[in-house]
This record gives structure tokens, sequence and C-alpha cells, in this order.
């Protein structure tokens, strides 16, 4: 259990302290596509699943919608050049199912492939490494009529969509993440409905949790076959698990989350197993007579890396009889056969997505996944937080969002110094952007956006960022 982790090896370098990275340690930040591109109906883009999840009144706060975005499809040159302004290392960009295979089926269409080839060039010609996610949760809605991802299928065609990607950019893009957080598209996508396609059915999200990653393991095995000089992996939001008290029933509480957060992903990526305890609690929702032989040795096929993206710590406790856990900010059915957990709230630091500040956390998990799995480089391919920003003469003050930054940073350097391979780090997010049910009320951005006249501003964070990135590590105050 990641709770288990020794006192020191926790310890985070004093604020104030400096603090310098290993050489070649990536800087960069993170976008996804449906988040940031607009232009929906461009280019022979169909509509994905959060297109049509976007538009059914009700779904998203204010009926926001991805059709505009931060108009990046257009405005990409000037973001590029924003980037090498700051002097980004690497740029993690999620490429548009939809706009590479509008039916879910077929050959590559053109003018998609083309915006992302001009897109990686434009990257590779200011000095950015891309980094491309494959899947960045918007499923091609015709894929999704098909029965989505608790249909075994998807999974196939996922490995045809990463082929024919790979086919197009492999020839100037090293870096691929096949999935972005599989446990938000199986568990908020199928379970409790938040996110799109917006299915309630916990056994279909547990499916969909296993082809998501049968998914990955024949998408990796596309890719390395395609360009055997291709580094390969995948992207998990792991959490922080602690039982709120030593007592035995939020031991068991933090084991079941704990289970279903991070090890139903972790263990069959690197163990080729599912963990016997988590097949346990789910007894209630499914037999996994979903899995076939074989399944799990395509799930563990080796990786280059593992992606982590980090947030916040789960703290909870032991259903009480006749008490209806109170919703968390993922809805209870997210959670299937530990609907009774209770999430507690501590009353340290939130942001606004009201999620505790917990970089302590950060070095627990790094440290948790270097210890109890396979040695394999990390990365943090997300980490950041949304606060409310205000432009005053022309520029944002966001100090709140600069010290998570920084926090986790030294996160980063305390599980560095204790022996883990971590080899990089993405800023969550370059651009303020469609932050999906919360719409665009939620700012994540080091650099804001005007979303009437798509202006952008850095933040203070953006600046402080740049010169982290230029010393190569944080600067003693
Ligand atoms: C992660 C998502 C990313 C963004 C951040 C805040 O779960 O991968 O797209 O929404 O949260």
């Amino acid at each position: 259990m990641s709770n288990s982790a020794s006192p020191q090896s926790t310890q985070l370098l004093e604020e104030g302290e400096g603090a310098t990275f290993p050489p070649g340690f990536v800087w960069g930040a993170a976008t996804a596509a449906y988040q940031i591109e607009g232009a929906v109906h461009e280019g022979g883009r169909s509509a994905s699943i959060w297109d049509t999840f976007s538009h059914t009144p009700g779904r998203v706060l204010h009926g926001h919608t991805g059709d505009v975005a931060c108009d990046h499809y257009h405005r990409y040159p000037d973001d590029v050049k924003l980037m090498a302004e700051l002097g980004l290392k690497a740029y993690r960009l999620s490429v548009a199912w939809p706009r590479i295979q509008p039916d879910g089926h077929g050959p590559g269409n053109q003018a998609g492939l083309d915006f992302y080839r001009r897109l990686t060039d434009e990257l590779l010609e200011h000095g950015i490494e891309p980094w491309i996610t494959l899947y960045h949760w918007d499923l091609p809605q015709a894929i999704e009529d098909a029965g989505g991802w608790p249909n075994r299928d998807t999974a196939a065609r996922f490995a045809e969509y990463a082929e024919l990607t790979v086919a197009a950019l492999g020839d100037r893009v090293r870096h691929w993440i096949t999935l972005n957080e599989p446990w938000c598209s199986a568990f908020l996508g199928y379970g409790s409905g938040v996110h799109a396609p917006g299915r309630t059915n916990p056994g279909e999200a547990v499916r969909a949790a296993h082809h998501l990653m049968l998914g990955h393991g024949l998408a990796t095995r596309a890719i390395q076959a395609a360009r055997p000089d291709a580094e390969v992996g995948v992207t998990l939001n792991l959490y922080a698990v602690s039982p709120q008290t030593s007592s035995a029933g939020d031991a068991d509480a933090a084991r079941r989350i704990d289970g279903l957060a991070n090890r139903i992903f972790l263990d069959p990526v690197l163990r080729g197993s599912y963990p016997a305890d988590v097949v346990a609690d789910l007894a209630p929702v499914t037999d996994f007579g979903h899995v076939q032989d074989g399944d799990l040795e395509i799930v563990s096929t080796p990786m280059s890396f593992l992606g982590i993206n980090y947030y916040s710590r789960h703290v909870v406790a032991a259903p009480v009889e006749g008490v209806e856990p109170e919703p968390y900010w993922r809805a209870q059915s997210s959670w299937p056969g530990s609907e009774q957990v209770r999430f507690v709230t501590r009353g340290v630091p939130v942001t606004d997505m009201n999620w505790e500040i917990d970089a302590p956390g950060l070095v627990e998990t790094l440290e948790r996944v270097h210890r109890e799995y396979p040695d394999l480089p990390l990365y943090i391919t997300e980490n950041g937080s949304a606060f409310v920003d205000e432009v005053v003469d022309g520029r944002v003050d966001d100090a709140d969002r600069l010290g998570y930054f920084d926090a986790h940073l030294r996160a980063c350097h305390s599980a560095i110094a204790s022996g883990v391979p971590l080899r990089g780090y993405f800023a969550w997010s370059l651009l303020d952007n469609y932050e999906w049910a919360w719409g665009y009320t939620k700012r994540f951005g080091m650099v804001y956006v005007d979303y009437d006249s798509q202006r952008r501003i850095p933040k203070s964070s953006a600046r402080w960022y740049a010169d982290v990135i230029r010393r190569n590590g944080l600067a003693a105050q």
C-alpha cells in the first residue's frame, strides 16, 4: 500500500531550497486534442463521443462544447512559438482519432494526418520534441455506436488506428503514449457516466477497462513492429491512497480504492495479472469472463516507460451502516463493488476543482511504483492545478498555481534523490482549455486564454516555469 512508505522517504525539499535536476531531464507541457483544437467539422473530422456528449443538454456545465475551444487547429503556429519562448523541450499533444479515421475504420484521412504532420514539423523546427498520446478520450462516435470500449473489437480498431498514425508520423515522432488515463475512460465513461459516452453500467465499465488495456497492448506491439526505435508507454492517473484512521475497516477501504484506482491497471500492464483482491471485490458486477487466454500477455507487452498523471490523494474510510456516503467529486458509481466506501476531506488546502493539494503524495506514488513494479523509466505526463485567475492590467499573477508546481517539482526532485528513475515532467496544461464536464469554468493553463478574443497571456507560472527549464531546476530563494 502506498501509505506504508516510510516517513523520511516522503520528505520534500524544503521550500526555498534550490534543486538541480539530472542532465537531460525532459521539461514539457501537455494538452489534449478535444480540449484545445476546436475546428470540429474541418479536415474531414467526424464526431467523437465528446462531441455527442457535450451537445447533449445537461451533460456539461453551461452546455459548453469543444467546438471552438482554444482554436488551436488554426492557431498552432503561434502556440508553438509561445512554447518555444517558454523554452519547452517537449510537448505532449494528443491526436484526435476522428480526424484520422472519421468512420472508425479504414485508411487514414489525409487531411487529418497532414494537420499533425504540420504541427509536429512546426514543433521540431522550434527544437521541441513531440510526444503523442493516441487516445485522450475522443473515441469516434461510429465506434461507440458499434458498442464502444465494452466491446472487444474496439481494442483491435484502436491498434489499427495506432498503426496507421505511426506509419504517417513515425518518421518525426519517437515518443508514443497509447492511452491517457484508462481509469477515466472506463469508470467515468461507462460507470458513473460523468464523462462521455455517459453510460452507467458497472459491468461494462470493468469490461471497458480490460479492452482499453488490450488495445494498449496491441497498439504497443504494432508501434514497436513498425518503428523499432520508438519509445512506447501508457499514461495512468495514479493516486496516493490512505485510510482515515488505523482501523481495520479504514485499511480495507484504502485497499479497495487503491485496487480500483491504481492496481487494476498497474498489475495487468506491468505484471500481466489482475490483483486477486480486486477481482474478488468486483465479483458482484463481473465474473471477468471477458478476459480471454493470452490477453494478459498482450496487455503486459514490455514498454519503454510509464507515464503518471498525479493530481491528489484519496483519503478513505469504512462504510457506516445506514449512512449513505456523500458522493465524492466523482460519483460513487465510479467505484463498482466498493460504492459504500467514504471519501474523506481533511480540510487541507484545495484547488478550484476541490482536489486536496498533496505534494508528498506524489513522492509516495513515484516511490511505490518504483518499489513494487518492474524497474522502468517514469515520466510525470500531467500535474497541475485549477485556480480562479484574474487579468489585472493585462497580467495574470497566479501565485497559487505557481506554488502548486513548485511543491510538486520539489516532490519530483525528492523522488529522484531517493533513486526513482523519473526522467521528465509535463505540466498540465500549456493553455487554459475545455475541462470536460466542467466546460471552460476551470483554468489549468500556465497560459491564460481569453475565449472571446482567443488572446493568450502567459501567467506568472509560465514565466517561472521558463526559468526552471532554463536552470534545469529550482532556484534557491
Ligand atoms: C486529467 C486529464 C486532463 C485534464 C486534467 C485536469 O484527468 O487527463 O485531460 O482534464 O485531468
